[in-house]
């Protein structure tokens, strides 16, 4: 490959929409699909044209930008640069990917080109903070600054951010459980949410659950545990600040993360006596077998009452009442999060996957 060209990608109106947009989209559809398929194997990442379409779209909280390098009419290397636009301003986030199948030396330097690419993108919307993603491993030559975690220096991906000044932060981990298995454990999940049931109920605590957007008498509430998860879940030394969440934050989320026709579940933990809600778990059920976890948290004054385990437990069930297609969750946790892992891998979550974040400032 002698000059390497990276075009920005415009999204369509339409997944399916007959113009160059929409051809160019939908190539690069494949090459995410190919991606997804290389790093974790059949089925775990795979998207629908419409889901993908709302995935990549900007919102007021974030901006993306989605750029490609193409091989006639397919795409074989992209990048996505992630800009957060209410807080963490001066946070670049990028992540760039080419395919498996290219010969190495051509790899390296489709990454190496994206990389600087992803950079430039980041400076011109002034952003000083650069953020950039690898495969990564439980452990590696390189630990991550948190003590957990690691990656090898020789992947093209950690090689083009080493060689850049990047520090790696920290590795999440990518863990499945499959509910088919958990029935067949020794405590099926009937019995294990029975006991976690009662344990909280004699603590003091019931769990409500609902699907799509929270209920207008909970929108308060579930800004204030979004707002306490952009606090409490564990981000190494990345600089992430607080975030704020208004109504309009939390409706744009339902809208966006539901756009390409998933369903969100939701169960919280309320305080009998106060009415408070003490925390929430998410997960969003899509196209494909393998539901997708989101935010869990249980604020501070309610843990310890094994709440975490409970609403994980409440949602599992409801996944398997209301989407029996479904019998696989997906879900990344940072690997120094022990509180968190103890919880899933109690559940049945097993790792399969490892990703790094690496960060490097600029000066101004
Ligand atoms: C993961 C989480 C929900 C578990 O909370 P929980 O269900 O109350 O945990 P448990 O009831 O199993 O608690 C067991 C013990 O660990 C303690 N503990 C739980 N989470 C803790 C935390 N984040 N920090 C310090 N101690 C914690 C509890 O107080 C309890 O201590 P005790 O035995 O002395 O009473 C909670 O840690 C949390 O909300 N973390 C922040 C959000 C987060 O990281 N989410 C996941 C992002 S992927």
């Amino acid at each position: 490959m002698h000059s390497i060209s990276i075009d920005e990608l415009v999204l369509p109106v339409t997944a399916g929409e007959q113009t160059a947009a929409g051809a160019a989209f939908r190539a690069a559809h494949e090459h995410g699909e190919r991606i997804g398929v290389e790093r974790y194997g059949p089925g775990l990442a795979s998207l629908t044209l419409e889901e993908r379409l709302a995935a990549w779209q900007s919102s007021d909280a974030e901006q993306h930008r989605k750029r490609v390098v193409r091989d006639g009419e397919r795409i074989i290397a992209s990048s996505s640069i992630w800009l957060p636009m209410l807080e963490s301003t001066e946070v670049g986030d990028h992540g760039v990917a080419a395919e498996a199948s290219l010969a190495p030396e051509t790899r390296r330097a489709l990454i190496e080109a994206l990389v600087d690419d992803a950079e430039r993108v980041a400076a011109e919307h002034g952003r000083t903070t650069l953020m950039g993603g690898s495969p990564a491993a439980a452990s590696g030559a390189v630990m991550a600054s948190t003590g957990f975690g690691g990656a090898d220096p020789d992947e093209p991906e950690a090689a083009a951010l080493i060689a850049r000044g990047y520090e790696l932060e920290q590795v999440y981990r990518m863990s499945v459980a499959d509910l088919r298995g958990l029935e067949r454990g020794e405590r099926p999940l009937d019995a294990r949410w029975a006991d976690a049931s009662a344990r909280a109920a004699a603590d003091g605590y019931e769990t409500i659950a609902w699907s799509g957007p929270a209920p207008a008498e909970h929108r308060p509430a579930m800004r204030a545990l979004h707002e306490a998860m952009s606090v409490d879940a564990p981000v190494g030394g990345l600089a992430l600040e607080a975030e704020v969440w208004s109504d309009e934050r939390l409706a744009e989320f339902e809208r966006q993360k539901t756009a390409g026709g998933r369903t969100m579940r939701t169960v919280v933990a309320r305080d009998r006596a106060s009415g408070e809600l003490a925390g929430f778990t998410s997960l969003f059920v899509g196209s494909g077998d393998v539901a997708s976890q989101h935010d869990t948290i249980v604020t501070r004054a309610h843990r310890g009452h094994g709440l975490g385990m409970l609403l994980k437990l409440a949602n599992l069930v409801e996944l398997r009442r209301h989407h029996p297609t479904h019998p696989r969750v997906r879900t990344m946790n940072a690997e120094e999060n022990r509180h968190m892992l103890a919880v899933n891998e109690a559940t049945g979550f097993v790792p399969v996957a490892y990703e790094g974040i690496w960060q490097r400032k600029v000066a101004r």
